[in-house]
């Protein structure tokens, strides 16, 4: 099965499209990307969705949690995405704040996703006290994407950031959730931190597709973190596969600028503007009569 997008698809995948994938068996790729340059590179290598994560709080912000992620700083982020996302479906996660208010500003908060950053849908944390947000976002028209398990806007509340659903109990919460977020009107769930075998009796249980990030390979479909993909993170968790060291070429790339203008050799003549060498004798002369005429004075 090819995973290249067609060359003339200039359109983004629509939800029955990503439904009709899963019904035939193909798996669903997500990737978090919070620039145009990044979302462009996904959307050519064929990812299915882009996640604008609050991610961006730890990732491209410089904070060290997601919960003081703001609605201006994921509008702009999400903007530039969608710039860059061609076929992709664009997913704005909804930051802490941003739904727990009330209805109408959960609405409000989406609403401006889709109108003011071009996101096609957006994801919304938790089940519970999550639940009538998601059913108001959904009635007003708008696409939503669940997020059960680990929610790291909720750390706190869970004890850190660890894999959830380890006992029965909790392993039973999580497939009760994931029902009722489809009822809810979720179109898909993604799966974070917890047992391949739980987050496989959660896919089962539900028709909508679960997108898994430390769950598993029976998930419908899996996200990672861009900049935990392409090496950018320096202690990933356990869950991640790196599949470049970007780091590492970024660090040669600016030790061999740095090497070049100390010692000289960067900008040469192919880096440099040049003039006709008739103007150029004009410049001079003109600069010289200046002097002349100063001097006189
Ligand atoms: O914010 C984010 O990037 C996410 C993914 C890890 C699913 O929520």
């Amino acid at each position: 099965m090819s995973h290249e997008p067609p060359a003339d698809v200039t359109r983004r995948i629509t939800l029955p499209e990503i439904a009709a994938t899963v019904q035939r068996g193909g798996r669903l790729v997500v990737v978090t990307a919070y620039d145009a340059p990044s979302a462009r590179i996904a959307d050519q290598a064929g990812v299915d969705m882009i996640l604008v994560g609050d991610s961006a709080g730890t990732t491209v912000l410089g904070l060290d949690a997601t919960v003081p992620v703001t609605m201006e700083e994921m509008i702009v982020l999400t903007r530039a995405a969608s710039r860059g996302a061609r076929r992709a479906l664009v997913v704005a996660d909804m930051p802490f704040g941003s739904y727990q208010i009330s209805e109408t500003d959960a609405v409000a908060n989406a609403v401006r996703f889709l109108k003011d950053a071009g996101a096609d849908a957006v994801k919304l944390e938790g089940a519970g006290r999550t639940l009538t947000r998601i059913g108001a976002i959904h009635d007003a028209g708008i696409p939503v994407m669940g997020h059960i398990g680990l929610t790291p806007q909720s750390a706190t509340l869970l004890g850190g950031y660890k894999a959830q659903g380890r006992t029965a109990a909790a392993a039973r919460r999580l497939v009760d959730e994931a029902v009722a977020l489809e009822r809810a009107g979720c179109f898909s769930i993604v799966l974070e931190a917890m047992p391949a075998p739980v987050a496989a009796r959660v896919t089962e249980a539900v028709s909508i597709p679960t997108i898994g990030i430390g769950a598993g390979a029976s998930c419908s479909g899996q996200v990672l973190v861009w900049h935990d993909l392409v090496g950018l993170t320096p202690d990933p968790a356990r869950f991640v596969k790196t599949y470049a060291d970007l780091a590492g070429v970024l660090r040669g790339a600016l030790t061999a600028y740095v090497r070049d203008v100390r010692d000289g050799t960067f900008p040469d003549a192919s880096h440099t503007y040049g003039m006709p060498d008739a103007e150029r004798l004009r410049f001079e002369d003109q600069l010289t009569s200046r002097r002349t005429t100063r001097s006189r004075s």
